[in-house]
């Protein structure tokens, strides 16, 4: 193995019993990112759910499902195309909303995966993926489907596949959030010529 992918093994082997806050505790695995080290669209997460937590792997869940099928049938991509990491590597006790140190002490090696992989995009799964990874402190709801510059990354804020699986009729919102991701996408100037009536806002700052 060599470069990226040899970067990302040995990130997640010193990581393997990462004792760093009280969540070790809550854990089976660590679950670390995975995909391809030169994916160029990212996906982050928030926090492993109990299957993730079992699998030692990201989103192999149900909304992992939905994520790849979504991935397949929209954007025309495999899940193994991509690379997918979470904002925290260990699982809250019922998933509750992670505490403001939880995120801190895992931060630094979610920003050392980015840094690694260098993705075209970082479509970020839900508030606390968009709040880890930017300024900006507006909800989901507000700030889907705009491209926001954090440095020099770009970031796509989505509805989490899970919204669609919790409330059926978020359906059709996370479905036209890949949509807008395709089109972006597919755009010749993925930042400055996205246009129509799909089109994000840029947001800068
Ligand atoms: N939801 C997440 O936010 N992360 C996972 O890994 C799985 C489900």
């Amino acid at each position: 193995m060599i470069g990226k992918a040899a970067e990302l093994a040995d990130m997640a082997e010193a990581l393997r019993g990462c004792e760093r806050c009280g969540l070790h505790e809550t854990r089976t695995h660590v679950v670390f990112g995975a995909g391809s080290p030169d994916a160029q669209i990212m996906f982050v997460g928030e926090a492993p759910g109990y299957n993730e937590d079992v699998q030692g792997q990201p989103f192999v869940g149900a909304a992992g499902k939905l994520l790849d099928e979504l991935l397949r049938d929209i954007v025309g991509i495999p899940r193994e195309s991509v690379y997918i990491a979470n904002v925290l590597k260990c699982r809250p006790p019922e998933n509750r909303d992670p505490t403001a140190e939880e995120i801190d002490t895992c931060r630094p090696f979610l920003l050392r995966q980015i840094e690694i992989i260098a993705p075209r995009i970082i479509c970020t799964l839900g508030n606390f993926a968009t709040r880890t990874l930017t300024d900006r402190r507006e909800g989901i709801t507000k700030l889907r489907r705009k491209m926001i510059r954090a440095g020099i990354r770009h970031v796509y804020p989505m509805f989490h596949p899970a919204a669609a699986l919790h409330r059926g009729d978020l359906y059709e919102d996370v479905r036209l959030d890949f949509v807008t991701l395709k089109q972006l996408l597919d755009s010749p100037d993925l930042f400055r010529d996205a246009a129509g009536p799909e089109a994000p806002q840029m947001e800068l700052f």
